[in-house]
């Protein structure tokens, strides 16, 4: 947990392999596919990084030489909520590692009178008092999306919730703590600031053109 200066609450994973992939990602020169890839990597290694204290419970089983016992993941089960658009490149590789997770949607857009979020499309697993929802979007801008989402799985039961973002502006973080202070964040850096058109600086661009090549 990195408590910075001006108190931000955030994990920042420093994983060297996803600083790395990090980088590639941010470099202009890089295309959509490998873009793409790197983006469903680099979530599924943070993904490790953030599943690591889930409980495990002992269980019986036969292996093909004898009967022992083994461990297994216990309690809450697992549900992705990707953030429409870009979220949708993260949800791929965090469910690669967990690929039992249920997965649900988010979609919102910003008005443009208000510039407020406004909830588009929502579904989400039945169970939603039940699971761990691991909400992803890998830019933390303005925080204004991130915010409403969580506002909006809150409304619906849901209880225990971590955001997962690849790239934060301290404006975002700032606004999530503020909103949800509950909900912990993870991110792979937390940059300089955001420009006046709402863009983290030094960034990587528009993480959803980037990814469906529609720039
Ligand atoms: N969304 C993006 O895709 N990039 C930014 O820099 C900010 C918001």
């Amino acid at each position: 947990m990195t408590d910075t200066k001006e108190k931000l609450m955030v994990h920042i994973i420093d994983h060297p392999l996803v600083q790395h992939k990090l980088t590639l990602m941010r470099m202009k020169e890089t295309g959509t596919k490998d873009f793409r890839e790197l983006l469903e990597e680099i979530a599924m290694l943070m993904a490790y990084e953030i599943t690591r204290d889930l409980p495990l419970e002992d269980v019986s089983i036969e292996t093909p030489v004898a009967p022992c016992r083994a461990k297994r993941l216990a309690g809450k089960k697992l549900g992705i909520i990707p953030i429409l658009r870009a979220g949708l490149g993260m949800a791929e590789g965090v469910l690669r590692l967990v690929p039992a997770a249920r997965v649900g949607h988010i979609g919102l857009y910003r008005d443009p009178k208000t510039l407020q979020p406004v909830e588009y499309y929502c579904k989400l697993p039945s169970d939603v008092g039940e699971r761990l929802f691991i909400v992803v979007d890998p830019m933390l801008a303005t925080g204004g999306s991130s915010v409403a989402a969580l506002d909006l799985l809150k409304e619906k039961g849901a209880k225990s919730i971590v955001l997962l973002c690849l790239v934060s502006a301290p404006e975002g973080v700032r606004a999530v703590n503020k909103a949800h202070p509950d909900v912990p964040i993870y991110v792979a850096a937390v940059d300089e600031r955001l420009n006046e058109r709402a863009y983290i600086v030094p960034g990587l661009g528009d993480a959803g053109d980037r990814i469906f090549g529609t720039l």
